[in-house]
């Protein structure tokens, strides 16, 4: 069976509907449900190595990492009982007629028995240049009921959270309360130990927790075990407004936080009923920046509210405003993206914005943020650079100074004698814990990691005309400018970003990313007025890039390529740190035939469902993938893209969308999963170009 097909009967098995939904643009992977944050980050399992095909009645909302978190909702129509989201047991499930996903919302119509319509749409807003309300993790579940049939019918509405949510350890404690302010009703709860700044299978230990509803007459609520709550709602459609008195584990009779709106009569106009679920902490990142200890960062939402409370009902209430903002930020990725490519492009481009997002912790204050990025399912490093730096073309698109904020900690750490290597450190240990390598045993990748830094603060730069910036790191921009003159040339036996590959002497595109950089430190040196340096890295890279053209291309071969490590002629891979050089706008350094010749290669070797990374597996990477397209003929540029979004839509993967992936047969490659990650940022390559 090929993929298409057995996605198609999973499908239909999993949603136990008479009719099958439509996906647009695609059928992603996972859908993105709740992804604000690394601890708000909830997505459907779609794709068929275990999830559901896409239908959001009849299966369990989880986080990134797997657990579940219980989201349950429930319609009654005419005193009968539907299921519309999570996977309860007691009521048949509504049918799925429709989804779709735009940059910032994933929306589902549902079809109640030809009785009414609902409209279910999960907004989490991406506010990039508005860091008030980028600061708040929180998201919004937007549900509108009208009549379909013509008829007038009586309608109640349930939807609720779990105690799991608050805790990746179900045995944890949680303690709970019911409270209103400023026109909203919340559920509040958190674990009764709060344990700041530590995680439990990758979930936070410490913070609030808040479901949020409009204050109104005709709603209802309970806290209580879930079959008594649910259970409740089903028989009545309304619940006792009471709250279990016994605190207890996530786990134990499973504590629930339940709402019930009565619609009373709906007929053919739209009644809405908008919730929020989200979280604050108040110490969210420890950082060894200045001084010789751990500094606890707060979370940024405490710059512009006076407290948790405030921020939720600002939240709440802030909907009409930010969905607009959110529309706009749509509709300009999607105008950008068809003008740049079309709809492949856009399919791929609107899944990415979310998660990129949704992986970073905005701290500080409003007049000195910083922003922590967490590697998400590679392992937990907190700012790992070569994996901001596949991210930078969203970033660079949506706001450059992100860049600085991203970058800051690491400036922190380094600029402040905590690391003693002469080379650019790898990251900043375990999310979210920020200590740097001291003893400077981080995971080596000197080479990458010098390179990335003097590229993206030079990117940066560029877009801001902040030169004070480079002045002001300029020393250690040098000092990493010089391991690049050692060493860019020709490059030691050593793992480039993609470690997974393993490593390799003399790798062809890992020596360009250093020679770009030396031609980037040139710039850096001229716009800081270092007028000797400027010339001699300048020099170095002219020469540099004169000689990697003699060892690291075959050109001999019909057709002509890159290879993967100088002399190994047979070998290929994606040279996808060409991008750095049109990034920066070195048209004259990089010769086009460079460009020319990689464009006409990739097509001669691409497998069914992308240009496979290198000739030493048949795997690849989509942000690797989009970075080579930037760098190509349109022809070329349009193939790879479109493989990619082919790939999104028939791929078995069933977790958020996965940046590595096999190739050959668009699964994931033997116990390697990349989910989740920022680096789908890299798909705006095409739009960050200068
Ligand atoms: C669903 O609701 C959203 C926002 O309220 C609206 O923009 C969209 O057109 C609606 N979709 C359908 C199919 O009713
Ligand atoms: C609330 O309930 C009353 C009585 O059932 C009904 O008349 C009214 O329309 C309802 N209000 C809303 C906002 O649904
Ligand atoms: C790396 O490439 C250079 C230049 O071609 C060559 O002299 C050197 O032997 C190579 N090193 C390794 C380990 O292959």
């Amino acid at each position: 069976m090929g993929l298409r097909s057995v996605l198609a009967g999973v499908a239909l098995l999993g949603s136990l509907a008479d009719a099958a939904s439509s996906f647009s643009p695609a059928r992603p992977p996972a859908i993105p449900l709740a992804v604000k944050s690394p601890y708000l980050n909830s997505w459907l399992n779609v794709g068929s190595d275990g999830g559901n095909g896409g239908y959001l009645a009849g299966e369990w909302p989880k986080f990134w990492s797997q657990q579940n978190t219980g989201w349950a909702g429930f319609i009654r129509v005419d005193g009968k009982a539907y299921n519309w989201l999570g996977a309860p047991p007691g009521a048949d499930v509504v049918d799925q007629t429709e989804f779709s996903y735009t940059s910032t919302r994933s929306t589902f119509v549902m079809n109640v028995d030809g009785k009414v319509e609902m409209n279910i749409t999960f907004l989490s807003p991406v506010t990039p240049s508005d860091l008030k309300r980028q600061s708040l993790v929180f998201s919004y579940l937007d549900v509108g009921v009208h009549s379909l049939d013509g008829a007038s019918h009586d309608v109640q509405l349930y939807a609720d959270v779990s105690a799991e949510w608050a805790s990746g350890d179900l045995n944890a404690i949680i303690e709970w309360d019911y409270k209103s302010a400023d026109g909203v009703v919340y559920h509040q709860f958190e674990r009764q130990n709060q344990a700041a700044i530590s995680e439990t299978n990758q979930q936070a230990n410490w913070g609030t927790w808040y479901w949020s509803t409009k204050d109104e007459d005709n709603l209802s609520w309970q806290i209580g075990a879930d079959t008594d709550v649910r259970g409740a709602f089903i028989d009545k459609g309304v619940l006792p407004n009471t709250k279990d008195a016994n605190f207890r584990a996530v786990q134990d009779r499973w504590p629930v936080f339940g709402f019930a709106s009565d619609l009373g009569s709906v007929g053919s106009s739209t009644v809405s009923t908008l919730y929020t679920l989200g979280m604050t902490q108040e110490g969210a990142i420890n950082l060894l920046g200045e001084g010789s200890d751990l500094t606890t960062y707060p979370a940024l939402w405490q710059s512009y509210f006076d407290s948790a409370v405030d921020a939720l009902t600002f939240f709440y209430n802030d909907y009409d405003e930010v969905a607009k903002l959110s529309t706009d930020l749509d509709n300009t990725v999607a105008s950008d993206s068809l003008a740049a490519a079309g709809q492949n492009y856009l399919t791929l481009t609107s899944l990415s914005v979310r998660q990129t997002f949704g992986a970073l912790q905005f701290t500080g204050t409003d007049s000195d943020p910083l922003v922590f990025l967490k590697e998400i399912s590679s392992n937990s490093d907190i700012q790992t650079v070569d994996v901001i730096f596949p991210a930078i073309p969203l970033i660079l698109y949506t706001n450059p100074s992100l860049l600085d904020y991203l970058l800051k900690p690491l400036f922190l750490n380094q600029e402040n004698g905590h690391y003693p290597n002469t080379n650019a450190i790898h990251d900043l240990g375990t999310f979210p814990v920020a200590r740097g390598y001291p003893k400077g045993d981080d995971e080596l990748m000197p080479l990458e990691e010098c390179g990335n830094m003097i590229i993206m603060v030079l990117a940066y730069a560029q877009r801001t005309d902040d030169d004070d910036y480079l002045a002001q790191h300029y020393p250690i921009l040098k000092q990493w400018a010089g391991y690049l003159v050692d060493e860019a040339l020709i490059p030691a036996d050593q793992i480039s970003t993609d470690d997974f590959a393993g490593s390799l002497a003399n790798q062809t595109n890992l020596g360009l990313k250093g020679i770009i950089g030396l031609r980037a430190m040139a710039e850096i040196s001229e716009r800081t007025g270092n007028d000797d340096d400027a010339k001699s890295f300048g020099d170095t890279a002219t020469s540099y890039i004169e000689q990697w053209q003699g060892f690291g291309l075959n050109t001999a071969a019909n057709p002509p390529h890159a290879t993967l490590s100088y002399g190994d002629d047979d070998s290929h891979g994606l040279l996808y740190n060409l991008y750095a050089n049109s990034l920066l706008g070195f048209d004259d350094f990089v010769p086009k035939s460079v460009y020319d010749m990689q464009s006409n290669f990739y097509p001669t070797v691409a497998l069914k469902y992308g240009v496979p990374l290198d000739t030493r597996h048949t795997y690849t990477k989509t942000d690797w993938m989009l970075w080579a397209a930037a760098t190509s003929s349109q022809e070329t540029r349009d193939t790879i893209i479109g493989l990619v979004a082919d790939w999104i839509n028939v791929t078995p993967t069933n977790k958020p969308l996965t940046d590595l992936y096999d190739a050959a047969t668009g699964d994931y490659p033997g116990g390697l999963q990349f989910t989740a990650r920022p680096v789908a940022g890299g798909h705006f390559a095409l739009l960050a170009l200068p």
